[in-house]
């Protein structure tokens, strides 16, 4: 049975009690609108660990679309139906006072990769990223915690934050999930129309293509897609576009 925890005083209590102190915790941070992509981060936990809990937290400060924030799934009842199907321990739920008490007057900075892909289209994004995820590891205190390839540029920021802070956690990267036709799985999906969905099987099809990053830029602008960039660094190449409202990210390796 998954035990709901509002609060950072409930979790630490818990965590001192004779039926965690002893285990191994792995942590998987999430926004909810839990699909198969979260869920291969959780089962991995499960096998990796003695205790899992999953958190779910829209984080309004890693938004820098209003309408974004305000559009985001919120899908609550059937995740904990899907955590409790899982087995999943506790699922971490707390409300943005219990996370920002200080009204995000604190915050990390990062000042090289997280200005460059994403961060460049999404101003502040990454500062919200890091700062939550930094709060969410400095309450769970995980052994491990496990992150999506889907997002590789988080992945990376992450690691090296908590490298660079020394916090005592592995940081687990796991495979993108995707649809048959994929793409990739993410909660935006949800807000496709199906003949948009249709079209975004592009985008994935396009990027994992021999094609040169302006040419795949081109072609989906003529897909009518608004593309924010498609850009190799490393072994690895690099989409963000959007179809319609919708902001899809991707990557793969080349
Ligand atoms: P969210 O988008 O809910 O994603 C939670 C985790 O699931 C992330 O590590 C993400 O990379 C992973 N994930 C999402 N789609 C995936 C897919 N198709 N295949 C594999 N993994 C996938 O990322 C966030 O939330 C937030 O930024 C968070 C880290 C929770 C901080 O607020």
């Amino acid at each position: 049975m998954t035990k709901i925890i509002k609060t950072v005083s409930e979790w630490q209590q818990l965590k001192r009690s004779d039926k965690i102190k002893n285990k191994k915790i792995g942590f998987v941070p999430t926004m909810g609108a839990l699909h198969e992509g979260h869920l291969s981060l959780i089962r991995r936990s499960n096998v990796e660990n003695g205790i899992s809990v999953v958190s779910i937290f829209v984080n309004p400060t890693q938004f820098n679309d209003p309408s974004d924030l305000e559009k985001y799934p919120r899908t609550f009842e059937s995740d904990v139906k899907l955590l409790r199907d899982l087995n999943v321990d506790y699922l971490f739920y707390p409300d943005y006072s219990e996370i920002y008490a200080d009204h995000f007057k604190y915050k990390i900075i990062e000042s090289d990769l997280s200005q460059i892909l994403c961060g460049k289209f999404r101003p502040g994004h990454f500062e919200g990223v890091l700062t939550v995820v930094m709060k969410l590891l400095n309450i769970i205190r995980p052994d491990k915690a496990y992150f999506g390839e889907k997002d590789y540029q988080q992945y990376l920021l992450i690691d090296e934050m908590c490298k660079a802070f020394f916090l005592n956690v592995a940081i687990i990267l796991c495979p993108i999930v995707r649809e048959a036709d994929g793409l990739a799985l993410s909660s935006r999906n949800m807000l496709l129309s199906s003949n948009e969905k249709i079209l975004a099987q592009r985008f994935p099809q396009l990027l994992k293509s021999e094609k040169s990053c302006e040419i795949i830029k081109n072609e989906l602008e003529k897909l009518s897609f608004k593309v924010d960039y498609i850009e190799e660094i490393g072994n690895r190449r690099f989409g963000a576009v959007h179809i319609g409202k919708v902001r899809l990210i991707d990557n793969v390796e080349i």
